[in-house]
C-alpha cells in the first residue's frame, strides 16, 4: 500500500439500492479493500436533504449496511458506519460552508436536477450538500474516492474546498506545525465498465433510485424472476449487436446492456462484443439474465438475511463509528486550532 493512501466513499440510504450503485461504486469498494485502508459510510445526513419517512430511513440505513457486507466488505478489517454517529462530519461541513463560494455551488448540476423547477422550495441542505460531501472525505483526509461518473463534479468541488482552506489558512497551518497541504486533493476513482449505468427503459437517463418505474432498474433485493423480467423487457433496438465498440456509439440501450454484462463478468466491452457481436438481443439477454442472477442472487439473499438481524447490523455501525470518530476528531481538533477557535485541551 502506498504511504498514507486512504479510501473513503459513501452511499445514501434513500430507497432501493440498484445495479448502478453496485457496479458504479460498491464493486470497486470491495476490490479496494485488498490494497487500501477503507472507510465506507452510509450517508444518512445527506439522505434528509429530501424529506424521509423516519421509520423507512432507519430501515434503509440498515439495508445499505447489509448490502456493503453482503457484497463482500469486511467491517472488521475496514470501517463501516453511518454518518450521523460521527458529529465531526457536520462540524467540518459548517466550516466548509464558510470556505466554499456561492458561485461554486451554483454550478452543481445535481442540485439543478434534483431541485428542478421548484428551486425556491428545495431545502438549504440540498443546496449545501456538496460541502457536507467534501467534509465526509476530508475529515479523514482521505486520498481516494471510488464513485460513479455522476459524482465527479462533487469531487472537483471537494478538491477546490481543500485547496482554498489550505490557502486561506496557510499561515496558521504553518504556525501550528502542520504540513502546508493540510487537506489532500482527493482523487476520484471512476473505474470499471459501468461507471454510468443507464435506465433499462431509456438509455439516455441514469438508472436511479427515484425513477417511478421499477422496470427502469434492477434492485439489489430483486429475486431471480424480477431480474429476468426486467432484463427481458429492457429497451433495445432492432439491429443485431455490433462486433466493435465503435458500433455502440449511437445506440445507448445496446451500449448500456453490453456495459452491464462486461462489468458483471469482469470483462471489457470489446470482450463481450467479440463473443456476442452479430447476434440478436434475445440470445444475449438470456445469457445476461443468467449472469445477473448468478452474481446478484446471493447478494440479495444475504442482504435480506442480514437486515433481519438488526442487532448485528447496529453493532457493526456502532463499532465502525467508534473507530471513525478517533480519526475524525483528530482532524477536527486540528481544524479548530487552525481556524482560531478555543477548545479544551
Ligand atoms: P448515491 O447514494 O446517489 O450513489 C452511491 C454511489 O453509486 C453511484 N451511482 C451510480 N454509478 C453508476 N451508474 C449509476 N446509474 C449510478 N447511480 C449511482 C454513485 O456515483 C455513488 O458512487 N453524494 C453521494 C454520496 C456521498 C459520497 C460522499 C460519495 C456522500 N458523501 C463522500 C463519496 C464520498 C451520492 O449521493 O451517492
Amino acid at each position: 500500500m502506498a504511504a498514507k493512501e486512504l479510501v473513503f466513499s459513501g452511499v445514501q440510504p434513500t430507497g432501493n439500492l440498484h445495479l448502478g450503485n453496485y457496479l458504479g461504486a460498491i464493486v470497486n469498494f470491495v476490490k479496494l479493500q485488498n490494497t487500501h485502508n477503507c472507510i465506507y459510510c452510509v450517508v444518512d445526513l445527506h439522505a434528509i436533504t429530501v424529506w424521509q419517512d423516519p421509520a423507512e430511513l432507519t430501515r434503509t440505513i440498515r439495508e445499505v449496511t447489509a448490502a456493503f457486507i453482503a457484497a463482500g466488505i469486511d467491517p472488521k478489517k475496514h470501517i463501516v458506519f453511518n454518518q450521523s454517529q460521527v458529529s465531526e462530519h457536520a462540524e467540518l461541513a459548517w466550516v466548509f460552508n464558510c470556505v466554499a463560494r456561492l458561485g461554486w455551488l451554483n454550478r452543481m448540476t445535481q442540485f439543478k436536477e434534483k431541485a428542478g423547477k421548484d428551486r425556491e422550495n428545495a431545502s438549504v441542505g440540498l443546496y449545501a450538500y456538496p460541502n457536507l460531501m467534501a467534509a465526509d472525505i476530508l475529515v479523514y483526509r482521505a486520498t481516494h474516492v471510488p464513485v460513479g461518473e455522476d459524482q465527479k463534479q462533487h469531487l472537483e468541488l471537494a478538491r477546490d474546498i481543500a485547496q482554498k482552506f489550505n490557502n486561506d489558512f496557510s499561515d496558521s497551518i504553518r504556525t501550528h506545525g502542520f504540513n502546508e497541504k493540510f487537506f489532500p486533493q482527493p482523487e476520484p476513482l471512476i473505474t470499471g465498465a459501468a461507471t454510468r449505468v443507464m435506465s433499462l427503459r431509456d438509455g439516455s437517463k441514469k438508472m436511479s433510485k427515484s425513477d417511478p418505474s421499477d422496470y427502469s432498474r434492477i434492485n439489489l433485493t430483486d429475486d431471480a424472476d424480477a431480474i429476468a423480467q426486467k432484463i427481458r423487457k429492457a429497451k433495445t433496438d432492432p439491429e443485431p449487436l455490433p462486433s466493435e465498440e465503435e458500433g455502440l456509439k449511437s445506440r445507448p440501450e445496446a451500449d448500456n446492456l453490453v456495459g452491464i454484462y462486461a462489468a458483471l463478468a469482469g470483462q471489457t466491452r470489446a470482450d463481450v462484443l467479440r463473443e456476442f457481436g452479430g447476434g440478436q438481443f434475445s440470445g444475449f439477454k438470456s445469457t445476461l439474465v443468467d449472469l445477473a442472477v448468478t452474481k446478484l442472487g446471493p447478494i440479495g439473499a444475504e442482504m435480506k438475511k442480514l437486515t433481519q438481524d438488526t442487532a448485528y447490523v447496529d453493532a457493526v455501525l456502532a463499532d465502525g463509528a467508534d473507530r471513525a470518530r478517533v480519526i475524525a476528531a483528530e482532524t477536527m481538533n486540528a481544524v479548530k486550532d487552525i481556524v482560531g477557535f478555543i477548545r479544551k485541551k
